[in-house]
């Protein structure tokens, strides 16, 4: 059994901790960290802020992030928006070593919610990739085209070290951009981003204003564009307001946030699996049914059978309301999908469960599994 070393950083508003799996190694719980947050609450960042900043050229795409698009790794969804027009679906890409450029068509699609009416966001699956290989790629048209980089996962296996980063409930306040800064300067490196919900707080906005879903998007590219960023939707993607006449729930997430969830024969992308390197990772919805004979108590039915321990010795669930929180703010939140689903995680032995919501850390530790 591959046993974990656990290197907790800085909790901020926001929490963002790494973690390392390794080998041989004695699994010890770590120390708590001795950031205090501060007491006001952090602002949401002016508009007219440099990490909101679209870049130059007529149409140039913005807003790029990718995921992961299949089920082993060797895929890639890139999105990206173009204000202006269309433009094109196509994504070049290249290995590192090569002379050879690949394309891969995409779609286009738009969508409304209230006055707003969304750029023209695009999603492009690249597929066949190698793994453990830097792939360049570029989006958009002439002068006005943005090339990028990502770095595949090693190929399935027990004794696959990787390295994934944690952010939930990130939002567009100062201390979100302090989050990511120290993300991206942790000397960890994280290789892949789990993400646990709560992504742009556009609904805190009159009406949900969706501008703040754009400048959420340039706000994150400059991390998202170059490592995936594994999805879960929390609370703040609802986004259901019948008094405006927006009845469907995840109207802006869906659309803007493709994943692979078919892969994993999902029916709704807010449930799903991948596999990445030693690890087997299931994302859970907290704000859709979970009871009997729902389609995602059928699906993690079926799910959890499946997760091969020799070949994914890590088993983790990512969710966005904890099963377990002390704290006054949403607690208890968790409580109904606890008892529909722990049961199952105990009986399969999930190793960790991530999730986000309550703005602060905590950690229970049980020999199965931590949540
Ligand atoms: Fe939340």
């Amino acid at each position: 059994m591959v046993a974990a070393r656990w290197n907790c950083f800085s909790f901020q508003l926001v929490f963002a901790i790494s973690f390392i799996f390794s080998i041989a190694e004695v699994c010890n719980g770590g120390r708590t960290s001795s950031f205090v947050r501060n007491s006001d609450l952090s602002r949401d960042m002016p508009l007219d802020s440099d990490v909101f900043r679209v870049p130059p050229g007529y149409n140039a795409p913005q807003q790029v992030h990718i995921t992961q698009g299949d089920h082993l790794g060797n895929a890639v969804i890139v999105s990206w928006v173009t204000p202006d027009e269309p433009g094109s679906n196509s994504v070049f890409y290249w290995a590192e070593n090569s002379e050879l450029k690949n394309s891969a068509q995409g779609i286009v699609l738009t969508y409304k919610y209230f006055n707003y009416t969304s750029g023209f966001i695009h999603h492009c699956t690249v597929r066949d990739l190698e793994f453990d290989t830097k792939y360049y790629y570029e989006v958009g048209i002439g002068n006005s085209s943005r090339r990028f980089w990502f770095v595949t996962p090693p190929a399935i296996g027990p004794d696959v070290p990787y390295t994934f980063g944690l952010i939930g409930d990130l939002g567009q306040t100062h201390d979100s951009n302090s989050t990511l800064t120290h993300y991206e300067l942790n000397p960890a490196k994280g290789q892949t981003l789990l993400f646990l919900g709560d992504l742009s707080y556009a609904d805190a906005y009159p009406f949900h204003d969706n501008a703040r879903w754009d400048t959420w998007g340039r706000f994150i590219e400059r991390n998202a564009a170059y490592q995936p960023w594994i999805w879960t939707a929390g609370n703040h993607e609802i986004d259901v307001v019948p008094a405006i006449r927006e009845a469907i729930p995840f109207k802006p997430y869906t659309h803007r946030y493709h994943v692979p969830y078919t892969a994993s024969g999902s029916t709704s992308p807010l449930w799903y699996s991948i596999k990445r390197a030693s690890t087997y990772i299931i994302v859970l919805s907290s704000y859709s049914a979970y009871g009997t004979s729902t389609p995602q108590y059928k699906w993690l039915e079926r799910e959890l059978p499946k997760v091969n321990r020799t070949e994914t010795p890590w088993l983790i669930v990512l969710m966005h309301s904890p099963f377990y929180n002390s704290y006054v703010h949403h607690y208890m939140e968790g409580e109904s999908m606890r008892v529909m689903f722990e049961p199952w995680f105990v009986e399969y032995k999930v190793d960790v469960v991530f999730a986000g919501h309550v703005h602060a850390y905590e950690r229970s530790v049980s020999s199965h599994p931590l949540f």
